[in-house]
């Protein structure tokens, strides 16, 4: 299959691109397109063979439900049985925006769209191009992140063709996505509303409207630690695996004290560089001094931004992992990120895409020491 990228103005979308896009949509065909997280891969909610193309086309198992993505409230009560008043007060509060309400599945949703379970995932993007094509429908748009299954997910139009080139017919190009991390699942039909994964919408912002609600599980770090479900059954949570956002090299992610990460680091750096490793680096802004012995010595450091700035991280984050990716790097070490705001988004990524290699450094041992 041919896939064709068409750029699309992300504050104006041109009608005619819109209506091209919507037609496929509406013949049950994929569309990949931006929202303000991370780009989807979309096809009509309300049609199976729409989603058994969507699970092929990234190579997911279908055990992983869908989200679900509406243009406006109305089209709620179409793909949800019932809307509890803290999911009403939740969508008011954020809707257009980047979180995900988990409901009791409206019965026009086929079951592979949310793998089985009688809860689906909804949520109402902002991002001008989805709102606009998701209208031009005429239907809810089941889509999940345009990445292969496991892979870091696409920020860019590129890293979506990157990814899923000769798998979908069209691609709209509307430029990097604001947020750069998915968003916020909330489920809102447990006894008490939990976040299954945190993402664009922060605890904090979400507290403000709902303080009961409960801040994600941590995710399991070893392979060791007890499956939380049988084998084929559906995820609960996008929470439960252990390595869900892996670039394709090997990520060592620091704990600690921010002296003792820098100290480690660059002890580990110049290490694997006298072994005649390329080594990639993902730090902040205030530990670029102490990576200059290692940027001297042939290490790529990104320091995309600030350690006060954790939103301009979270919208750097995925295009800087694919970025060291694709230069070819042996691996990546990785500083972590306080889980302040957009934050826990990060931190839950990163921990994610290091898969347990977490090296925990002291202050008060040699830095280098625990490192292997
Ligand atoms: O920002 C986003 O959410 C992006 C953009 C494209 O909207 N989408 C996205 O979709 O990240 P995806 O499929 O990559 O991740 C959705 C996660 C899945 O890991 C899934 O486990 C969880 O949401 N999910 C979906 N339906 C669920 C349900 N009924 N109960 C619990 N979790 C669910
Ligand atoms: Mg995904």
């Amino acid at each position: 299959m041919q896939t064709e990228v068409i750029a699309v103005d992300p504050q104006q979308p041109q009608a005619d691109i819109i209506e091209r896009a919507a037609s496929l949509l509406r013949a049950g065909e994929l569309v990949v397109f931006p929202t303000e997280t991370v780009y989807g891969l979309g096809g009509d909610a309300l049609r199976e063979e729409a989603a058994r193309r969507i699970f092929a086309a990234k190579g997911r198992p279908l055990t992983d439900p869908l989200i679900v993505h509406i243009a406006q409230m109305e089209e709620l009560e179409t793909v949800a049985a019932s809307v509890p008043e803290r999911a009403q007060r939740l969508a008011a509060a954020f809707w257009p925006g980047p979180l995900t309400l988990i409901l009791p599945r409206g019965k026009q949703v086929p079951t592979l769209v949310t793998a089985g379970l009688e809860t689906v995932a909804v949520r109402m993007p902002s991002h001008p191009v989805a709102r606009a094509l998701i209208r031009a429908a005429g239907r809810p748009i089941a889509a999940p992140s345009a990445n292969r299954f496991k892979h870091v997910s696409p920020t860019t139009a590129q890293h979506a063709l990157a990814d899923l080139g000769g798998r979908v017919p069209l691609i709209l190009d509307g430029g990097p996505t604001p947020v750069g991390v998915e968003s916020t699942v909330v489920d809102v039909a447990a006894p008490v509303p939990r976040i299954l994964r945190p993402g664009g919408t922060s605890l904090e912002a979400l507290r403000e409207v709902l303080p009961e609600i409960e801040p994600p599980l941590p995710p399991r770090t070893t392979a060791f630690d007890k499956p939380e479900r049988e084998e084929g059954e559906a995820q609960r949570s996008p929470g439960q695996m252990l390595v869900h956002y892996s670039p394709t090299v090997p990520l060592l992610l620091f704990e600690g004290e921010d002296e003792a990460q820098r100290a480690a680091i660059v002890a580990e750096t110049l290490r694997r560089l006298e072994r005649g490793e390329r080594v990639g680096i993902l730090a902040a802004s205030e530990d670029v001094e102490a990576l200059r012995p290692c940027a001297e010595r042939g290490a790529l450091v990104q320091a995309p931004a600030s350690l006060e700035e954790p939103a301009r991280i979270a919208a750097a984050l995925f295009a800087t992992l694919r970025a060291l990716e694709e230069a070819g790097v042996n691996v990546i070490l990785c500083r972590s990120f306080r889980p302040v705001g957009l934050g826990l988004a990060v931190q839950d990524r990163l921990r994610r895409a290091a898969g347990g290699r977490i090296i925990q450094v002291d202050p008060s041992a040699d830095a280098a020491e625990g490192v292997r």
